[in-house]
């Protein structure tokens, strides 16, 4: 329980059946309860925009938000893999991708940077892998293109977006991506990319069959203004966030949550 978790260890994690458990902080003492409580993998979402701003999407977040928020959930973070968000317009260009992705690193001291889209966004994640940075792939709905989407919609319900989340999964990890989220898309086309890559997949409204599962912890804890259909609130029959956490853990590890009604057929 106490050894440093890394991308390797994931790896491992994923050879072995061993579940993934990630779930968000954005700042330390959350940080401390997670990473006490076991969990493998902190991510400083870009959910903070909904979540601590009360906006109602992630657009609004910047990087400064984003640098602060990973520094103070560094600072409660000692065993658990540290991912942060690269914000919307962070990564419109190679060049800024990697300046942003640095800033992440070396002012907030995250582990691995996460970039939301595949083929579209590919030159940005090139130069970031390039540059030694670790990345974590964000596919399925993405939550930066929800004009586009028009609302929070399941992706990859045809079978032509489907074929091209896959293929986009495929060529992130030619690219060099570490690590892929996949967020809600049917349960079978994410346990298909899970067994098809190498690298490890952790889902979010994506079904049992992925390596691993992350939850926006304010959902976990039922404090959320709206509990979305992928979230269990873990507080409800608990006394104690850490016991809600831990709980949590328990049934990924133990492949209990996500129940069939967290997901998407
Ligand atoms: O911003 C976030 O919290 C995320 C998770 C929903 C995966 O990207």
């Amino acid at each position: 329980m106490d050894t440093e978790i890394t991308v390797d260890r994931l790896i491992l994690m994923k050879g072995s059946g061993e579940k993934i458990a990630a779930l968000t902080a954005y700042d330390a003492g959350f940080a401390r309860i997670l990473d006490d409580a076991g969990v493998d993998v902190v991510l400083v979402g870009d959910s903070l925009g909904m979540v601590l701003q009360g906006s109602p999407d992630t657009l609004t977040v910047s990087m400064g938000d984003m640098v602060y928020h990973t520094r103070l959930a560094s600072r409660g973070t000692r065993r658990a893999l540290l991912v942060a968000d690269m914000p919307y317009r962070s990564y419109d260009t190679p060049e800024s991708a990697l300046e942003n992705a640095q800033r992440l690193v070396e002012e907030g001291r995250a582990a691995v940077v996460k970039l939301e889209g595949g083929r579209e966004v590919i030159e940005a994640v090139r130069s970031v892998v390039r540059s030694g940075i670790a990345v974590c792939g964000h596919l399925g709905l993405q939550p930066q293109s929800i004009k586009v989407y028009g609302g929070y919609k399941v992706q990859g319900t045809d079978p032509e977006s489907a074929e091209r989340i896959l293929a986009d999964a495929r060529l992130l990890q030619e690219e060099g991506v570490s690590l892929l989220v996949v967020e809600c898309i049917p349960r079978e086309l994410a346990a298909r990319i899970s067994t098809s890559v190498r690298i490890p997949v952790i889902g979010i409204g994506a079904g049992p069959g992925c390596d691993g599962q992350v939850l926006v912890l304010h959902d976990l804890l039922g404090i959320s203004a709206r509990i979305p259909r992928m979230a269990k609130d873990y507080l409800e029959t608990r006394d104690s966030i850490r016991a809600a956490v831990t709980a949590y853990i328990r049934d990924v590890k133990e492949g209990r949550f996500p129940g069939p009604e967290h997901s998407f057929p």
